[in-house]
């Protein structure tokens, strides 16, 4: 009887460990980027992914990464800082954050402090003076604004595409850079506050530098790649990469 319950006892813990890792090998076999083309795969790597997304993100990037806290990005709105959007992408920055003091993470430029005697630690940049400071962020609330100082803009412009060097990270249209993780200055998304005179100049003034952890080590390879695909279907309803 005993020889009989091991038995079946084993086959049952066969059969659930079948199931359980049934799914996983092909999850972590695909090439991430196909799999969004693979239905049936990408939606049950989906569902698996969200619980642990809400466990593991949702506390800054919020619910559905949709309602971020402050400094944070929101992973819904299709808008990226680093690369495309791929799934592959994704799951890098889940594996290895975004300046998260580990080897591999993403960390290739920060936000100078202009208003500091020495703005960035990484390049010579000179500080901006209060009315320098002014001038330049009329120019970026221009880009959104109609009320803004058009001679206050002209000056920031000059400003921006020379002496303070804001072109060589957010590119000279300002339209941001994605393979350093230099936002567009000219869209109405911001990473923090309202787009607002005081709060574009707060950030240019002081500097910006936030981090994202990165969960390799912490979370299974399978549970990653999960999570990168269901961020990834959050902003499938915006254009999507290319
Ligand atoms: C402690 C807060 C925190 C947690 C927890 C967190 N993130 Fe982040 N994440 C951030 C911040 C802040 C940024 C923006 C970094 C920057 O400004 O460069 C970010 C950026 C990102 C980006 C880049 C977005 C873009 O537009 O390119 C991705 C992708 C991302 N996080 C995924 C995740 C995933 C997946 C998890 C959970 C496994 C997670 N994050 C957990 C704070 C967090
Ligand atoms: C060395 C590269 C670098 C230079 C030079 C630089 N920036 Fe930035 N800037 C960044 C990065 C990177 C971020 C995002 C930081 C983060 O995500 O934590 C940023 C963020 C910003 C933001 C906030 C955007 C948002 O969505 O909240 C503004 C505004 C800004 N920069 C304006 C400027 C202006 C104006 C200048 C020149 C006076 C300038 N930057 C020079 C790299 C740079």
């Amino acid at each position: 009887m005993a020889v009989l319950a091991g038995a079946v006892l084993t086959l049952a813990v066969a059969a659930f460990l079948f199931t359980t890792h049934g799914a996983q090998g092909p999850l972590l076999r695909a090439d991430p980027d196909a799999l969004p083309a693979d239905t049936a795969l990408f939606q049950s790597a989906v569902r698996s992914g969200k619980p642990l997304f809400a466990a593991h993100c949702a506390s800054c990037h919020g619910d559905g990464g949709a309602t971020p806290v402050p400094g944070a990005a929101n992973l819904a709105d299709g808008d990226w800082l680093y690369g495309a959007g791929r799934l592959s992408e994704i799951e890098e920055i889940t594996n290895f954050g975004i300046r998260a003091q580990r080897p591999r993470t993403w960390s290739l430029a920060d936000m100078p402090a202009y208003a500091t005697p020495v703005p960035s630690k990484r390049e010579p940049l000179p500080p901006l003076t209060p009315a320098q400071l002014r001038d330049v962020t009329e120019y970026v609330y221009g880009f959104q604004h109609s009320d803004a100082d058009a001679a206050a803009r002209t000056r920031g412009a000059t400003l921006f595409q020379d002496t303070a060097g804001c072109y060589d990270c957010h590119s000279s249209d300002a339209a941001g850079d994605s393979s350093i993780g230099a936002p567009n200055l000219t869209d109405a998304i911001w990473l923090s506050g309202d787009g607002g005179r005081e709060a574009i100049a707060a950030v240019i003034a002081r500097g910006m530098s936030q981090s994202c952890p990165g969960w390799w080590g912490r979370l299974k390879p399978y549970e990653t790649r999960a999570i990168a695909a269901y961020v990834y279907s959050l902003s499938l309803k915006h254009a999507g990469p290319t």
